[in-house]
């Protein structure tokens, strides 16, 4: 008695919700296509942290602000902070390498608090080279909110400027990490 009544309404509102369906399938593919700083956002190159590296058995803690630490070797970069390479002012670097000759002193040891766009800047000399290593300065860097690393930076002998940014990973991985 009833067939009829409950095979109406059912079939109509099938048809109602493959509708609503598609109108809504189509709307939701639509959606990564609208707003385009969103696909330029996705589209950017990741900051890649940077490697670490061995200290070595000639690290030494606590030694002096420098820009100098010898002449006819720059070396400049940025301390920046993966992923976004958002410069980390509040960061410091610290360096190490030999003498001309290939021997580690204190005079080629050194600080500096970056500036409030993450760029720091040294003179020094070109470090000698050692048995079965190339030309080499040692690094150690950290920032707030960031993990400290260490690592090297490698040349192929002759350089008088480099360019060397470090990037830094966040302590806390996630939304948390965002300021
Ligand atoms: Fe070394």
């Amino acid at each position: 008695m009833g067939t009829e009544r409950k095979t109406d309404p059912m079939h109509a509102g099938r048809t109602t919700s493959y509708l609503f369906g598609a109108i809504l399938v189509s709307f939701l593919l639509l959606i990564p296509v609208l707003p385009p700083e969103e696909e330029g956002v996705l589209a950017a190159p990741p900051c890649r942290p940077t490697r670490s590296d061995m200290e070595g058995p000639f690290y030494v803690p606590e030694v002096p602000l420098r820009t100098s630490t010898g002449s006819g070797l720059v070396i400049r970069g940025r301390l920046l902070g993966a992923p976004d390479c958002r410069p980390l002012p509040g960061g410091w670097i610290e360096w190490w390498q030999t003498d001309r000759r290939g021997h580690y002193d204190d005079a080629h040891r050194g600080r500096q608090n970056v500036a409030t766009d993450g760029a720091y800047r040294f003179v020094t000399d070109f470090p000698g080279v050692y048995p079965g290593r190339p030309p080499h300065i040692h690094f150690k860097a950290k920032a707030p909110g960031y993990r400290s690393l260490t690592t090297q930076l490698y040349m192929r002998g002759g350089e008088k400027e480099v360019e060397f940014d470090i990037v830094l990973v966040p302590e806390r991985q996630g939304p948390q990490e965002k300021r």
